[in-house]
């Protein structure tokens, strides 16, 4: 397997050789933009031909609309670059980056890839030295004055910029399929907490209904759901005071979210650890379930299956007045084959256009502030209102709050927490993993 595996990132290697090969002739040649061509008086684009590969792991039904959405923006900046879609199927990108990460130490990167803002961004990536900065675009591009200072604190390392965010998700959402409430009887005001969540779930269970939707399938799952209870027991304050070291993972208050979290399991579909993210949205959207606890990925499902009236929503029981963080954005590696691309890239994805096309599909709400919210529906203008008035947390399950390894130490417990339910082997993982 390891073989096989080095075989291919070589061979991939071999190929992008040529094909930089072949690109530079052409350029020999006359072929393509000339010193004197208006793109590069721009500085758009050196290469105005070639190729863009993009690497992410957007392959759900709103994942990969939202993506072709930016395509399509960059296609029109760029026509002549053929793009290269790079995805690696897996909900929350586990997957996605394990092979990236083989790419990367093999220096066979993509033009592009997607990641997360805090810990992940730098732990990852930058850090070790697979970036290059792109403080010059956000000088150029004016993204210091329309981007949130709170958020490019967030990709900024020794007064470098790193990464463009395209769009802000809120990922402790517990949305609701209307009908299914209804039949049952219950009925939803604007908040959850979570004695209100387990009364609404005991009426479904009456009627046999799982209340809790999950699709553990994707490991990215229950850590999420934890977080978010989490956060709705402990508070934004107590939140973060866990990942400043401030309060002890074994603390009374967190282990209640544990037996919470457990609670919550009791009322979950026999099936999810068959179902994706995205096949556990499916499962509301058809009524098989009542609730799914989701980052607002989950309404890029409802608007590409067109059903977003059936769907309500509410903060995570217990979270509201907290925003969970977690911002998709792209970077510039070092050494990218395409580099005069990739810039043009992370342009169109700072651009005011790309925003407001990618985060309706998207469902996270755009980066930018400028934007007109004509363009966003009921959703995105709650989410708009929340991000700000509301207390912003990073995400734990996505890579921003805590190291890689402490990401990796959650997903285990949690994993295991989702059968054994032992809070004292679950706190004591979280507890060994912090003091790592
Ligand atoms: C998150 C990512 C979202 C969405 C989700 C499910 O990590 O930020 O954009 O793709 O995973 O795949």
């Amino acid at each position: 397997m390891q073989d096989k595996d080095s075989t291919a990132v070589k061979d991939l290697a071999a190929r992008k050789l040529s094909r930089r090969t072949v690109i530079k002739g052409a350029a020999a040649l006359g072929i393509g933009a000339t010193a004197a061509s208006p793109l590069l008086r721009a500085g758009g684009a050196a290469a105005a031909a070639g190729k863009l590969e993009v690497f992410s792991w957007w392959t759900s039904g709103g994942e990969a609309a939202a993506l072709n959405a930016l395509f399509d923006a960059y296609k029109k900046a760029m026509p002549s670059v053929e793009i290269v879609n790079a995805t690696v199927a897996g909900g929350g990108g586990n997957n996605a980056q394990a092979v990236l990460q083989s790419r990367l130490s093999a220096k066979n990167p993509p033009d592009s890839w997607q990641t997360h803002i805090g810990h992940e961004l730098y732990d990852q990536y930058v850090t070790p030295g697979y970036c290059d900065p792109i403080t010059d675009l956000y000088t150029s591009e004016g993204w210091n004055k329309v981007v949130p200072q709170g958020l490019i604190d967030q990709v900024t390392k020794d007064g470098n910029q790193y990464a463009i965010p395209v769009g802000v998700h809120r990922g402790n959402g517990l949305w609701y399929n209307k009908k299914v409430l209804a039949a049952a009887g219950v009925t939803i005001g604007e908040t959850m907490s979570m004695d209100d969540f387990m009364k609404a779930a005991d009426a479904l269970k009456a009627k046999g209904v799982a209340a809790l939707g999950l699709g553990d399938k994707d490991p990215f799952v229950a850590p999420q759901t934890f977080e978010n209870t989490l956060l709705g027991a402990v508070g934004p304050d107590g939140y973060m005071a866990l990942f400043k070291g401030a309060m002890k993972w074994d603390d009374a208050k967190v282990k209640a979210a544990m037996t919470s979290f457990a609670k919550m399991l009791d009322y979950i579909n026999s099936d999810h650890a068959a179902l994706t993210w995205d096949g556990a949205v499916g499962a509301l959207i058809d009524g098989k379930v009542a609730f799914n606890s989701m980052g607002d990925w989950a309404y890029g499902e409802f608007v590409k299956k067109n059903v977003v009236d059936n769907i309500g929503w509410v903060s995570h029981p217990g979270s509201q007045g907290s925003f969970v963080l977690v911002v998709d954005c792209f970077t510039l590696p070092k050494g990218a084959p395409d580099a005069d691309n990739a810039k043009a890239w992370l342009k169109v994805l700072g651009s005011k256009e790309a925003q407001e096309a990618f985060n309706p599909l998207k469902g996270s709400i755009p980066a930018r502030t400028d934007i007109d919210k004509a363009k966003f529906d009921k959703y995105h203008n709650w989410s708009i209102a929340s991000f700000a008035k509301d207390k912003l947390v990073p995400s734990v399950a996505h890579g921003e709050a805590a190291t890689p390894g402490f990401k990796t130490a959650l997903y285990d417990a949690a994993t295991a927490f989702v059968t054994d339910k032992d809070v004292a082997a679950f706190s004591k993982a979280l507890v060994a993993a912090a003091g790592a």
